[in-house]
């Protein structure tokens, strides 16, 4: 057995951690964003979010223990968990040591999902994007392969396809909102404030005679308190 074998499993394992951890990321985006929310989707969509937090949970572990296994740097579990604390680029591993908190966070407050209130789980989860950076900062920073061309253009496309989904999450919801304005806007041009046959401002207007759309709560009501004629 090659006495490089866990070097390797270092490497691949950490580049295998980190491409889970951007399709989480942009798994967890697509679903919260109208590009697949507007559809009907089956349950396993959603289970793959988590499956790809949990798998990359997992090949983080493998990560260190390649490290930890591996004698040409000497690794021990404090370097692993103190950061600053390697002799070994020092910088570079502390931001995996960061990125490794954040991960364990947002994994243990999913898995504890139902008991955490909503906005602290929430706010845990928001976690997921400096990780994702934190992560990527980390492994250009410490890793062997940065020199390979293969994995310089697998960093650009990933790192390209979140801030492409990320951007799409920021401008999709106003987008929404004017959308849902109009909605409102719309239905004040059918209904008028009381129900009664008016024209909202901002909309085309169209007049609706009264008759088509006084309600029996509107006649009940205030049956002349907008005396908007229609005729
Ligand atoms: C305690 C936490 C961590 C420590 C101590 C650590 C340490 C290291 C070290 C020493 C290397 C250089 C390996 C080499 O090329 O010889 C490395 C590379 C790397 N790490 Fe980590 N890491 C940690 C957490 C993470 C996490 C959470 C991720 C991603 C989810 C990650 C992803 C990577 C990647 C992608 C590389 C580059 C691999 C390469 O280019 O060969 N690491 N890490």
């Amino acid at each position: 057995m090659s006495d490089k074998i866990w070097w390797y499993l270092a490497r691949s394992s950490g580049i295998v951690a980190w491409l889970l951890l951007a399709a989480a990321v942009i798994w967890g985006l697509l679903l919260s964003t109208r590009i697949l929310q507007d559809r009907r989707r089956p349950a396993w969509l959603n289970d793959l979010h988590r499956w790809l937090g949990g798998l990359a949970v997992t090949f983080t572990a493998l990560h260190l223990l390649g490290l930890w296994a591996d004698d040409y740097v000497e690794f021990g579990w404090a370097d692993m968990v103190i950061p600053g604390r390697s002799e070994w680029r020092p910088v570079a591993v502390a931001w995996g040591v960061l990125s490794l908190y954040l991960l364990v966070a947002v994994q243990l407050s999913s898995l504890f999902m139902r008991r955490l209130p909503r906005r602290v789980w929430k706010g845990i989860h928001y976690a997921s994007y400096p990780l994702f950076w934190m992560a990527t900062v980390h492994g250009g920073a410490a890793g062997t392969d940065t020199g390979s061309r293969l994995y310089r253009w697998t960093v650009v496309v990933t790192v390209v396809a979140v801030v492409f989904v990320v951007t799409y999450r920021v401008v999709a919801p106003s987008r929404a909102a004017r959308r849902r304005a109009q909605a409102r806007a719309a239905r004040r041009t059918v209904a008028g404030p009381s129900g009664d046959g008016v024209t909202a401002p901002e909309t085309p207007t169209r007049t609706i005679p009264r008759r088509e759309v006084r309600t029996a709560e509107s006649t009940r009501s205030a049956p002349d308190a907008h005396p908007v004629s229609t005729r």
